[in-house]
């Protein structure tokens, strides 16, 4: 044998004896820590069980309606007395230290916090918010990108973030798609996964790794009407295909937490559903894990009309499995007498306790509760190189080319005058988007000031045109927008006039998506969309950027502007983002998350719809079909899609096989992707299949797989995917999972609209 072949089965076995080894110390770890539980819930009084059930906001940063009057000495008492299992919003190595030292100090057993803060998209140093990152569909970004917030937040004392946000949303008049991974539960499960894998690494007593939480459980995102907290009524069948694939592959990666919903759903209150929480999650899926409420939802179920008064509210929700109250108060108030009275049951406390304990035993906070609070650690970590490099890396990852059609873009870098337009272009706020407490305010790049600095040697001259907003905006505040101040048109308008090429950067404020953002329109806010057509009238070389925390129905630009650039809100790099792909140092790879609608009434829309009895096939002359007299059906721009400075051709696709049995289902497809443009460039390959007919209908397309393949100018390469059991299959109405026999089409190509096919069967 040769020696290079003896070294890599040595290396082979080396890898093996070391995971097995890993695996093992892992498995001892987890039986040490289940005694250590036991061990010391036997040592705990009924209230000091209840009170690591009891979560308290912080004393600053107020992310939900504000706490009752007098609730800060109460919550100083409750800490020394031990009934205080975790606070949120509290950050920074000192003030965590601060207020773990009660804890750990003063109160009688001494243990540790858990410390929850929104770490949504990076903690001080912002990512693209989350919406942004999953148009990147790069597994690996999206996986450092997490990893990165938890290196960030953990130097800042804070142990588990109430990321990611895995509800599946096909409403963009609600505020919270920014927050999520869009409307695909494939690619929504495959986020999931990478996010969880990011925070929480291999191994979560590390310093640099944090409790990861998936929420909200479940169908937030099906908010009637896209108003946020409003009432959820989707069929069970939705439910299984759509909503619950990211919870559950956020379950699979092993996530620590989930976090319940503001919302009803079919009638009961998630806070409140045994269903969800303990049938579903807890048995079916096999949870280890906690669940923590939502911000006063274990409250609120007496707005929703199910408890009468706060006692009620507290036992439904125990019942239910909801294991920490987050900032109702209603567990500490309530459920030691509703023990005593033998309406809840001790041992689903002691249950909901040892959950809680679990985790931060796992979090290796018994051995040291202020390994996350190093104040030099915090100093050498928070913003460095290392961290903003990243940023920006994911930042240019997540922009989507939707327009090139004059080929303005890339832009030269000499010999130019570029006009920049629009108040957004000088914003360093708004790129920052939502959820971003411990960031600082306007700490963004904006676009204007990239420009100026990039390494080319163009003129600038730049005109806000009107302001977008006319207040202080904050994640508190309603923003106020400007709604008809044009006075800063005239000098826009010169401004284009004497430029070759205009950027114009429109789109929303910061906080206007978000939690309780949700919007009945989708153009452009205030005047930004007169600004555009003003502008369009003196001068047509138009590259407009669009800044954004939600799909915009932007159907006049479409059609009238040459290039058009989906920028998102990049965070903290966004300008050097966007300048390094206006130049083209960066050929956009982004391809969309979520559907455009061509206008708010056509929402909700998305490409994995059903095709109905009378499908939507445009036919002239005759009426009756399912259709709008007043618009297309199709979206503005689909599910999937997004442009390269380069071109990809799809050829020779392949099946290996034509029929499987369906005991073990196999298909295998290949295409041959060329790049056949002018730049090296990334392409996201895409693979959408189609049951034809089955015992329940199914969806005219559905994402099954993908690859993000890199490709230099003139280069091809052959892409296979596999197909088995896991992607054929789906839940029918008994709620089981199956795969059917029948016919399926296959399509594979750059965007949900590819039209790239073959078919295969699945036989008895
Ligand atoms: C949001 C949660 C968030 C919590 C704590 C709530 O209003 O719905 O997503 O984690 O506040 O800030």
């Amino acid at each position: 044998m040769k020696s290079s072949a003896r070294l890599l089965i040595f290396l082979v076995f080396l890898v093996f004896i070391f995971s097995s080894q890993t695996r093992f110390d892992l498995n001892k770890r987890k039986t040490r820590i289940d005694a250590k539980v036991d061990s010391l819930l036997s040592l705990m009084t009924l209230e000091e069980k209840i009170g690591q059930m009891n979560q308290y906001n912080g004393f600053w940063d107020v992310t939900g309606p504000v706490p009752q009057s007098g609730a800060s000495e109460k919550k100083y008492e409750h800490l020394k007395k031990g009934w205080v299992g975790s606070m949120l919003n509290v950050r920074g190595a000192e003030e965590v230290r601060k207020v773990q030292e009660i804890a750990v100090k003063e109160s009688r057993l001494g243990i540790p916090l858990l410390i929850g803060f929104d770490v949504i998209h990076g903690y001080k140093t912002l990512s693209p918010i989350p919406l942004a990152e999953a148009a990147s569909w790069d597994l690996e970004a999206i996986k450092r990108s997490a990893e990165n917030a938890a290196l960030e937040a953990s130097a800042a004392g804070i142990n588990w973030t109430f990321a990611p946000m895995v509800d599946i949303s096909r409403d963009a008049r609600w505020g919270r798609v920014m927050e999520g991974a869009g409307e695909d539960p494939f690619l929504g499960a495959q986020i999931a996964r990478a996010r969880v894998q990011g925070f929480q690494g291999n191994d979560l007593s590390e310093k640099h790794t944090i409790a990861a939480c998936a929420k909200h459980l479940a169908g937030y995102g099906f908010a009637e009407g896209g108003r946020d907290y409003n009432t959820v009524d989707i069929g069970n069948s939705t439910l299984y295909n759509i909503v619950f694939p990211p919870f559950k592959a956020a379950q699979e990666a092993g996530v620590r937490t989930f976090m319940n919903a503001f919302n009803e759903l079919n009638g009961v209150p998630a806070t409140g559903s045994e269903w969800l929480q303990r049938d579903i999650l807890k048995k079916k899926w096999g949870f280890t894990g906690f669940i923590v409420s939502d911000w006063g939802s274990i409250a609120e179920m007496i707005n929703h009309g199910r408890a009468s008064n706060g006692k009620e509210a507290a036992a439904i929700a125990l019942q239910a499995g909801s294991d920490m109250d987050m900032e109702s108060y209603l567990y500490v108030e309530h459920l030691t007498t509703l023990v005593k009275e033998g309406k809840v049951e001790a041992s689903l406390i002691d249950d909901a306790a040892r959950r809680i304990l679990k985790v931060k035993y796992e979090l290796g906070l018994f051995e040291d509760p202020y390994r996350y609070c190093d104040k030099k650690r915090e100093d050498s970590i928070i913003g460095n190189d290392q961290i903003r490099e990243m940023v920006l890396d994911m930042a240019k990852k997540s922009i989507v080319l939707l327009k090139n059609d004059k080929n303005l873009l890339p832009l030269k870098k000499q010999g130019l005058h570029i006009g920049v337009i629009g108040a957004l272009a000088n914003d360093k706020d708004s790129p920052l988007g939502s959820w971003r407490i411990a960031a600082e305010d306007s700490s963004a790049i904006s676009v204007l000031e990239a420009l100026k600095d990039y390494r080319a040697s163009n003129t600038i001259t730049y005109a806000k045109g009107a302001d977008l907003y006319t207040n202080k905006t904050s994640f508190t505040n309603q923003v106020k927008i400007n709604q008809n101040d044009k006075s800063g048109f005239s000098e826009a308008l010169k401004v284009a006039k004497s430029s070759d090429v205009v950027i114009m950067v429109l789109g929303e404020v910061g906080y206007q998506s978000g939690e309780a953002r949700s919007r009945t329109r989708l153009g452009l806010p205030g005047v930004q969309q007169q600004l555009l057509e003003a502008v369009f009238q003196v001068n047509s070389n138009i590259i407009l950027i669009l800044n954004n925390g939600r799909p915009l129905a932007i159907t006049w630009a479409d059609k009238h502007i040459p290039s058009i650039v989906e920028a998102w809100q990049l965070g903290s790099q966004s300008g050097n983002a966007i300048a390094e792909v206006l130049y083209g140092d960066y050929n956009p790879s982004g391809k969309l998350p979520v559907s455009f609608p061509r206008s708010v009434g056509q929402v909700p829309v998305y490409y994995n719809y059903k095709n109905t009895g009378r499908p939507s096939e445009p036919a002239p002359d005759v009426v009756f079909w399912s259709h709008y007299i007043d618009e297309e059906n199709t979206p503005l721009y689909p599910f999937g899609y997004g442009l390269s400075y380069t071109e990809f051709t799809y050829e020779n696709l392949q099946l290996q096989v034509k029929k499987s049995k369906i005991e073990d289902p196999l298909i295998e497809a290949s295409v041959k992707v060329v790049n056949t443009g002018e730049y090296d460039g990334k392409e996201v390959v895409q693979l959408y299949i189609r049951d034809r007919h089955a015992s329940i209908t199914r969806p005219v397309k559905e994402l099954k797989g993908f690859e993000l393949v890199s490709l230099k100018k003139g280069e091809s390469q052959t892409i296979s995917f596999q197909l088995d059991s896991n992607t054929l299959g789906f839940y029918d109405n008994n709620y089981e999972f199956v795969v059917e026999p029948g016919i399926f089409d296959l399509f594979i190509g750059g965007s949900s609209d590819t039209t790239l096919a073959t078919s295969f069967e699945i036989t008895q």
